[in-house]
């Protein structure tokens, strides 16, 4: 099998691009980056908060239809210019402006890093705490005051901050292959294996079924606008749409992967990871009496609360911040590899100078949404913290607007021979059917859909 990046003409200068060796190494990577805090800390808390199996439906039907979308037009993109975001564009579109697009798609990473690197702190530090048993309280309400005083303490929750983001610089650092392609594909198994194994355990509690029909017996009555929109935004931030991340792995994905199926497994999988991770917790909130809809908190307070409460509760709890842990260091991965394909690509910089910069500029930015906890409690803008700043203005404007861009980009300045070219390998696949309908989509469904709520974000239409 020919790599893309063996069939680009090379010239002596520039050295030959890197990219995923396999079909099984470009599905780690792009599932790496869709698994994260998404499917084990907003998606079920959202679900809780939003009425359980009905927002799940309307969730499937978000992601189904406008993510994937997005995720192939990414894809092409990326694959067509052989270049990641930024440098992409300007192959593609060259003495136009549509580089700003990818120029909006570094700024989104770098905010969502910013808030990220603290969950996934916080996330680092529980899976520590988890497996030196010092995790345990016998009163509920310690695992409050024990979340409130790490989270208010201005230097541990930067320390753990600072440990992701070194770690997932370590593997950047490496490269495509040895480090994005190797990482994700020993890490992945070990996530499937962890989530099935708390899943057994919840499933196996007495009083589970509460928890199961919560997650899977829609009441439609619970739907609103406003369901459809959070819906509609995590199904972005889930498949991490809209900021370039799919673009610049897809400038690594070699001429003979199929597109479409590349995207629609991703799309299943990460899917499945989060039914997985409902599964793990909603039966276990239920069978210990706790409620299902505490938002942002539910796993740091409900999930330690319920977990040490059942048998073999501490082992289980590291189990599980373990496997978000690695979720979560997956999703970093992708984001960090915007910013720094950008530096070495446009910019020139060695890889290592890139990483450097980059994780220093995030880990400042981002300490001001870590501080937003502690020290800057009370600083705000736009009347919000940074943290929920930063939060608010990557997953409801600029994801959004990334969005429409791509899809208004592949449907309208590229052509239709390009994109039939791209999405059936030069029509050596027979999927001509699939093709149509994304076509269809990405031109008319996709961007209507998005615009709804990106006008909604910005306040200029009520839903
Ligand atoms: N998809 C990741 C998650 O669900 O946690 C978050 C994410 C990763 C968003 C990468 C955006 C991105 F570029």
């Amino acid at each position: 099998m020919a790599k893309y990046s063996e069939i680009q003409p090379q010239t002596k200068q520039a050295p030959p691009r890197e990219g995923f060796t396999s079909t099984l190494g470009v599905i780690a990577a792009t599932l790496g980056s869709a698994v994260g805090l998404g499917n084990i800390w907003k998606f079920p808390y959202m679900t809780g908060q939003n009425g359980g199996a009905a927002f799940l439906f309307i969730y499937i039907v978000c992601v189904t239809v406008v993510g994937l979308t997005i995720m192939i037009s990414e894809f092409i993109i990326g694959r067509h210019a052989g270049a990641a975001t930024v440098g992409a564009y300007k192959k593609l579109a060259p003495g136009s402006k549509w580089y700003l697009a990818g120029t909006s798609n570094i700024l989104a990473a770098f905010l969502i890093m910013a808030f990220y690197t603290t969950v996934a702190g916080w996330v680092y530090a529980y899976a520590f705490q988890a497996m030196t048993g010092s995790l345990s309280f016998s009163r509920p309400e310690d695992y409050k005051l024990a979340f409130a005083s790490f989270t208010g303490d201005p230097w541990l929750p930067l320390f753990w901050q600072w440990i992701a983001l070194a770690v997932t610089g370590a593997v950047i650092l490496a490269g495509v292959k040895n480090g994005i392609e190797r990482i994700t594909k020993t890490l992945l198994p070990v996530l499937f294996v962890l989530l099935l194994l708390c899943d057994v355990r919840a499933l196996t509690l007495d009083g589970a079924s509460a928890g199961l029909a919560f997650l899977f017996k829609p009441d439609f009555s619970k739907i609103t606008g406003v369901t459809i929109l959070l819906a509609l935004g995590l199904s972005f931030f889930k498949l991490s749409v809209g900021m370039g991340t799919m673009t610049t792995y897809g400038s690594y994905i070699d001429k003979n992967q199929n597109l479409i199926s590349t995207a629609a497994k991703v799309m299943f999988s990460d899917t499945l990871v989060s039914i997985l991770a409902g599964i793990a917790i909603f039966p276990a909130v239920f069978a210990f009496g706790f409620q299902p809809d505490a938002g942002p908190s539910l796993l740091f307070l409900t999930i330690p609360m319920v977990f040490s409460s059942m048998p073999l509760g501490q082992l289980f709890l590291a189990m599980f911040f373990v496997l978000t842990a690695i979720a979560a260091t997956g999703a970093m991965i992708s984001l960090l590899e915007v910013p720094v394909s950008y530096l070495c690509e446009e910019r020139k910089w060695p890889r290592w100078q890139a990483t450097a910069a980059s994780v220093l500029g995030i880990a400042l930015l981002g300490s001001t949404a870590t501080l937003s906890t502690s020290t800057l409690s009370n600083f705000t803008l736009f009347g919000k913290t940074m943290f929920d700043l930063f939060d608010f203005a990557s997953s409801n404007i600029l994801l959004p607007a990334g969005g429409i861009a791509i899809a208004i980009f592949v449907s309208r300045v590229l052509s239709t021979k390009v994109i039939f070219a791209e999405a059936t390998n030069n029509g050596q696949l027979k999927n001509h059917r699939l093709v149509t309908a994304y076509y269809f989509s990405v031109r008319y469904l996709a961007p209507i859909a998005i615009a709804i709520i990106l006008l909604n974000s910005l306040g200029l239409v009520k839903l």
